[in-house]
């Protein structure tokens, strides 16, 4: 006999919530069942097929009989708990061809409209107006497939300022809500669900969304800005910090003169509304890393170079957004500007010139 070893548990008062998160189920324990399951913990051989409460936990698989190789895991058991327990989430009903699914996924979505979306608009950020940003220009033609082979992280920039035309064309075309695409909408696009951005967004939601850090934009005040898809327009949100850059980045500090930055942060409480599983939580990622990677393309169109981490000094990075226990959250951070192209900044060459210290 053993305790299954998927299993994490919950204090939550009275109880305790024992949750399987391989199979995807939970248990609540009253005092009774706990004080036994303890008792199993610390010896599964005390099993009693005559007890009421083992043989429970036995059928519903607390306890398993089967001895299972542990799977390779690298990491602590929080990812793993976390990946193997959105992973095979279970499906109540699997449409049997297209024509069950189309009937699935619209009553799916009326189910959806039914609860109050969450608000689509961030009107709060816009407490001290807003700030019109110049029409974007667009990208030299033919631009792509320069910018793809061009594109290269670097860590170590001049510090020149970057245009507020750039920065334009970097939020229009990286987070901005197209106008190209305005007319571009069918009837299966809830209300309120149509902009569109050159990133696919999960859900159509565009949970994801970017605060802009200017350290050295040319008309731009120094700080920290929200941005208006819908409005292509920026909120002031804060000064900069008085500690350098690299202090938000968790010590980076090779980037401390980086002219642009962009946080991306998402919703939660959009995907929360639409998904109610955590897998959603990967999607959110997902969608961060696509908007990065345009973010980076556009920036290399546009003549810059870019640079990227998804190390982040939380609480500060959550207190300068205003983001503090917030349903939205900052996940990645991507920036740019004039950049002599090197991959290392010249202290680190310095110290590898420098050969091994005696
Ligand atoms: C998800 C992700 C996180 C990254 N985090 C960092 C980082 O914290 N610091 C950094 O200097 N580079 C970071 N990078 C950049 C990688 O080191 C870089 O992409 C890699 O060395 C390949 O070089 P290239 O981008 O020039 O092709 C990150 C890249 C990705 C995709």
């Amino acid at each position: 006999m053993q305790i299954n070893p998927h299993l994490f548990i919950l204090p939550r008062t009275p109880g305790q919530i024992v949750w399987d998160y391989r199979n995807h189920k939970q248990f609540e324990l009253n005092l009774d069942y706990s004080i036994r399951l303890a008792q199993l913990i610390d010896n599964p051989e005390v099993f009693d097929s005559a007890n009421i409460i083992d043989t429970q936990f036995l059928n519903t698989g607390i306890l398993t009989t089967s001895i299972e190789v542990p799977q390779d895991w690298g990491w602590d058991e929080l990812s793993k708990i976390f990946h193997i327990g959105t992973k095979n989430i279970p499906c109540q009903y699997i449409p049997q061809n297209i024509h069950e699914w189309s009937r699935h996924y619209l009553d799916h979505c009326t189910e959806v409209l039914t609860c109050g979306a969450p608000d689509a608009d961030l009107a709060h950020r816009a407490a001290t107006g807003m700030i019109a940003l110049p029409a974007p220009s667009g990208l030299p033609a033919e631009s792509l497939g320069d910018a793809l082979v061009r594109r290269k992280t670097c860590r170590s920039f001049t510090g020149e300022a970057v245009s507020l035309g750039d920065i334009s064309n970097l939020l229009y075309l990286s987070l901005g809500y197209l106008k190209e695409r305005e007319d571009d909408v069918d009837e299966t696009i809830a209300e309120g669900l149509a902009a569109r951005r050159s990133s696919p967004s999960g859900g159509g939601l565009n949970a994801c969304e970017g605060f802009l850090l200017a350290q050295n934009v040319t008309g731009l005040e120094p700080g920290l800005y929200a941005y208006h898809p819908a409005d292509h327009a920026l909120s002031f949100i804060n000064p900069l910090p008085g500690s350098p850059l690299g202090q938000l980045l968790c010590g980076q500090h090779f980037i401390n003169n980086l002219p642009v930055g962009l946080f991306i942060s998402a919703r939660f409480d959009k995907l929360w509304w639409k998904y109610q599983h955590s897998r959603a939580y990967r999607m959110a990622y997902v969608e961060a890393g696509h908007i990065s990677q345009t973010f980076q393309l556009v920036a290399t169109a546009l003549g810059l170079n870019t640079w990227l981490t998804g190390a982040l000094t939380d609480d500060q990075v959550e207190t300068l957004l205003g983001l503090e226990d917030s349903a939205e959250q900052p996940l990645f951070f991507v920036g740019c500007g004039q950049s002599d192209g090197q991959a290392m900044c010249k202290e680190l060459k310095a110290l590898l010139n420098e050969g091994p210290q005696q």
